[in-house]
């Protein structure tokens, strides 16, 4: 018999020696006359148990991690290929409690099956959403990602069924659909566990998108520094074409789909949407003045659907299974599930999907377990390195789009960074600063020329020079920029820095030695 033998192709569980443990089996199942299947799934997104070793038995899947290659021999003596005991035997994968406890949508396949076959992804449900797509009107499509309530999971929330609805309703013409895997927030990379662990998952959710709106080619614009995401995505899209689900005939249908990948040029600020456009048409990543809008006016002059990955990878699921099952989920206007990513001092970090609703708290305690170095946790930041410090005594807030927005906040693209007391909250807010005078794209003047001035005062005050007004001159600084910028890496920066001077004002007022 073939025992199938799961080892992760992620890019986590390959920095954490997951090719070496592949190669090591391989040898040892050899060494033994054994027949092993391995197959290179993507990761469960429990990092602390990476390198993932999953094995199919006739009772389901059993996980034994982390696996190191020294280990392996006396797995194969302990008859892990049935399943059976071992000091790194985790049990029956499903029942992972900090998986079990998950709300798997758009993860559900990922960890699971071989990211690359067509065939085990329609096995496991894949493309029945393209195929309830083809056989309903554009407009039928876009009223269903409407209802849902979708709303872009790159940052700025915007409802996707509205996004799509005016890029519909522009006269026929060539079209676009793009999708940003620019992926720059600090401690974010569920894009990247999505393009490795089941982009078919993507490709069928810009297919969608890309008939619902009349548009015939679709680009991923993804960051350089993926090259596990991008062979992942370039396989995919072969076996997409070669099995009919993209080309000039989607699935008979006649309707036309074409997909490529661009690799950006690594500027935090190519994920702007508009800057993303600019480099995908070969320019330098700066912002476009809107309007008009890119879905009016977007890439090479032409409507255009910009979303996250996250975002078009969640269409899928919503026509396969319907507008009103995805709404189910989530509170208030956050409808449907988020994969947090867990980052930074937290002893378990990973990828949790869960509906809206999960408070910071249970996030950071629940599946966290604290922080890594077993100390106090201090503060968060949350959405990225333009989200705001979030303190100890708000970890009750509930993790969605207006609670947060409530006190100050933002979800971003759903990163959490961890913080324990250490943490120097001064140096935190400089370091905002500096970010943005590092990567922006100095178009407007209170970015380009406010974040350098903001590195300065905040050089000032942790120097103790003319403290308290250069203080002051840090909070006007910040009104300005707030006000002033045209995009939101100017327009944001504000955030870390004034949710630190508010929360941790004693940080600012240390004894220089
Ligand atoms: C400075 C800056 C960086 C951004 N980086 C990203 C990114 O890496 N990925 C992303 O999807 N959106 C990013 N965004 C948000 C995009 O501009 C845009 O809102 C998003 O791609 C739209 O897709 P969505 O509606 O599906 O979220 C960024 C925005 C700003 C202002
Ligand atoms: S805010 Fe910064 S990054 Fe955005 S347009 Fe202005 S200079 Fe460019």
């Amino acid at each position: 018999m073939n025992i199938k033998v799961y080892v992760p192709r992620d890019a986590t569980a390959l920095s954490l020696g997951a090719g070496r443990v592949a190669a090591a089996i391989e040898r040892e199942a050899q060494r033994r006359g054994l027949r092993a299947q391995l197959v290179r799934n993507g990761s469960r997104g429990l990092f602390w148990l990476e390198p993932l070793v999953e094995v199919a038995t006739a009772e389901g899947r059993h996980a034994y991690g982390p696996v190191t290659v020294q280990d392996v021999p006396s797995l194969f003596d302990a008859g892990f290929l049935e399943g059976k005991a071992h000091p790194l035997h985790l049990g029956p994968t499903e029942e992972i409690k900090e998986l079990k406890s998950q709300q798997r949508l758009t993860f559900a396949r990922v960890g699971i099956i071989d990211p690359v076959s067509v065939d085990d992804y329609v096995a496991h449900g894949g493309y029945a959403g393209l195929k309830r797509a083809l056989a309903m009107s554009p407009g039928e499509i876009v009223d269903a990602v409407t209802q849902s309530g979708l709303r872009g999971r790159g940052g700025a929330a915007f409802p996707t069924g509205i996004k799509w609805k005016t890029v519909l309703d522009q006269p026929p013409q060539q079209k676009y659909v793009t999708c940003n895997a620019d992926e720059g927030d600090s401690g974010t990379f569920a894009d990247r566990m999505l393009m490795e662990g089941d982009p078919l998952m993507l490709i069928e959710g810009m297919t969608i998108a890309g008939i619902a709106v009349g548009a015939t080619q679709g680009y991923i614009y993804l960051r350089a520094e993926y090259p596990h995401a991008h062979r992942a995505l370039n396989e995919a899209i072969a076996a997409a074409r070669a099995s009919g689900y993209l080309g000039s005939n989607v699935l008979g249908s006649g309707k036309q789909f074409e997909l490529e990948v661009r690799l950006g040029a690594g500027a935090y600020i190519c994920g702007e949407e508009t800057s993303m456009l600019e480099s995908l048409e070969g320019k330098r990543g700066e912002v476009r003045v809107r309007p008009p809008l890119p879905a009016i006016k977007g890439l090479f002059g032409r409507p255009t659907i910009v979303n996250n990955v996250i975002s078009l990878a969640s269409v899928p699921v919503i026509l396969a299974k319907g507008a009103d099952f995805y709404k189910d989920f989530g509170t208030g206007k956050s409808r449907g599930t988020i994969p947090l990513q867990l980052a930074g001092n937290i002893k378990h970090g990973g990828l949790i999907e869960r509906a809206f609703g999960l408070t910071l708290r249970e996030l950071i305690y629940d599946y966290g377990v604290g922080s890594a170095s077993g100390r106090e946790i201090r503060a968060v930041q949350v959405g990225g390195p333009l989200g705001a410090y979030i303190p100890a005594s708000q970890f009750d807030t509930a993790i969605d789009y207006e609670a947060l927005s409530a006190i100050g906040a933002l979800l971003g693209h759903g990163g959490v960074v961890v913080f324990d007391d250490t943490v120097d909250m001064a140096g935190m807010a400089r370091y905002a600063m500096e970010f943005c005078a590092k990567e922006s794209c100095g178009k407007c003047t209170p970015c380009r020329i406010g974040s350098t001035r903001g590195v300065e005062l905040m050089d000032r005050v942790l120097a103790n020079v003319d403290r308290e007004r250069n203080l002051q001159l840090v909070e006007e600084l910040c009104d300005t920029m707030l006000h002033g910028s045209l995009c939101g890496l100017g327009g944001m920066t504000p955030f870390p820095v004034q949710s630190a001077l508010k929360y941790f004002p004693e940080d600012f007022r240390k004894t220089v030695q």
